[in-house]
């Protein structure tokens, strides 16, 4: 056996990383920052939408169509080129491919394109960073009508995905729906999920209730224009002080139940709001437990989203904790599923 010294470019075979090895992972976080900027963007500028209409379009086209400078718009598309969202089709470019699904889709379950403006918004980092040292905190009722459409583009898929595939999972509960039952929702927001609902099981009813004023107008809004105003009505209420005039068959909540300053009187309150046998089914962002799933794509949009919820004084919760809170509170026949790494459901009924 040959024994040879390390050439001097040769790292000492310790297993510690090297700088070149670390530095990569601190560039691609500047990466990173540069695509979602582009894509921002292009969203914003409706260059992606104008490439999904025109594939194969060069700078000029664009530039034309959407009355823009081509110089700025020739370096947006190298950007999105780089970004991997573009590829070259000819002398102009394409989306690429499940691009205009991800990013323009908006009834698709994996549209993600509305997150692009929660996580640009003043109210996710800018805002934390500014009250660092006081850790002031705030409500939604202090934040932006702009912020309130972003929330409502994130929590589109989700409710894209519950209604009706993911109810669908939670066992007996679409027969129900089908034949028509009162549903309500907590937490709603701008009412996207109860004309979701109304529209999904037109026999049943549905009753909205959120504790932020502005969103509650939304809503409304959105119902009326749906023409669903005689089948679904919104109420102003915090979830720490709903009741309901006549018990209801499901409760949801969608991305909201972490939120809540008093789970566990809100949980109460549920409870008391079923009928017998009644349902609850919570859709909620499965924050990880482990440091590992910390540091996956997902885990670290999800410690992303933490900010904001840090300002509104809670946090994201791992899916678990609502099996704990069920269970205390007296649910029984608990399930839950993943419908994808960032959205689960967990459900338990009211003891028939
Ligand atoms: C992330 S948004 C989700 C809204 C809607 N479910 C969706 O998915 O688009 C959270 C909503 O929960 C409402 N909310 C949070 N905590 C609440 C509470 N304790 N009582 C009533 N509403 C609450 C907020 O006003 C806001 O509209």
């Amino acid at each position: 056996m040959t024994l040879t010294a390390p050439s001097p470019a040769t790292p000492a075979p310790t297993g510690e990383p090297t700088l070149a090895d670390t530095a990569p992972k601190v560039l691609a976080l500047i990466a990173g920052y540069v695509g979602h900027r582009t894509v921002s963007i292009g969203l914003r500028q409706g260059l992606i939408r104008q490439l999904a209409d025109g594939p194969g379009s060069t700078p000029d086209d664009l530039a034309e169509a959407l009355d823009l400078d081509p110089f700025y718009v020739g370096v947006w598309c190298r950007g999105g080129l780089a970004a991997g969202v573009l590829d070259r089709a000819g002398s102009g470019y394409r989306l690429g491919d499940h691009i205009a699904t991800l990013l323009l889709d908006t009834a698709s379950p994996a549209w993600v394109g509305g997150v692009f403006a929660v996580t640009e918004a003043p109210e996710m980092f800018g805002r934390f960073e500014a009250h660092f040292a006081t850790g002031e905190r705030m409500w939604w009722d202090d934040t932006s009508p702009e912020w309130i459409a972003a929330v409502a583009g994130t929590g589109t898929p989700f409710y894209t995905r519950l209604v009706p595939g993911g109810l669908a999972k939670v066992p007996g509960l679409t027969e129900r729906l089908e034949a028509g039952v009162r549903v309500v929702d907590t937490a709603c927001g701008a009412g996207l999920g109860a004309v979701r609902l109304a529209t999904a099981y037109p026999r049943s009813v549905v009753v909205g209730v959120d504790g932020d004023l502005h969103s509650v107008e939304q809503a409304r809004e959105r119902v009326a224009a749906a023409g669903l105003s005689d089948r679904v009505e919104v109420l102003h209420s915090a979830l720490e002080d709903f009741t309901v005039d006549r018990p209801a068959t499901v409760v949801i909540n969608n991305i909201s139940m972490h939120e809540c300053r008093d789970i566990d009187r809100v949980a109460e309150n549920v409870m008391a709001a079923l009928e017998p046998g009644g349902w609850f089914v919570i859709s909620d962002f499965p924050f990880p437990d482990t440091d590992e799933g910390l540091r996956s794509v997902p885990g670290r949009i999800m410690t992303g989203i933490q900010f904001f919820e840090a300002q509104i004084d809670d946090q994201l919760l791992p899916r678990a904790a609502y099996d704990d809170l069920l269970s205390r509170h007296g649910f029984v026949d608990l399930g839950s599923v993943q419908l994808t790494p960032m959205h689960a459901l967990t459900w338990g009924r009211r003891p028939a």
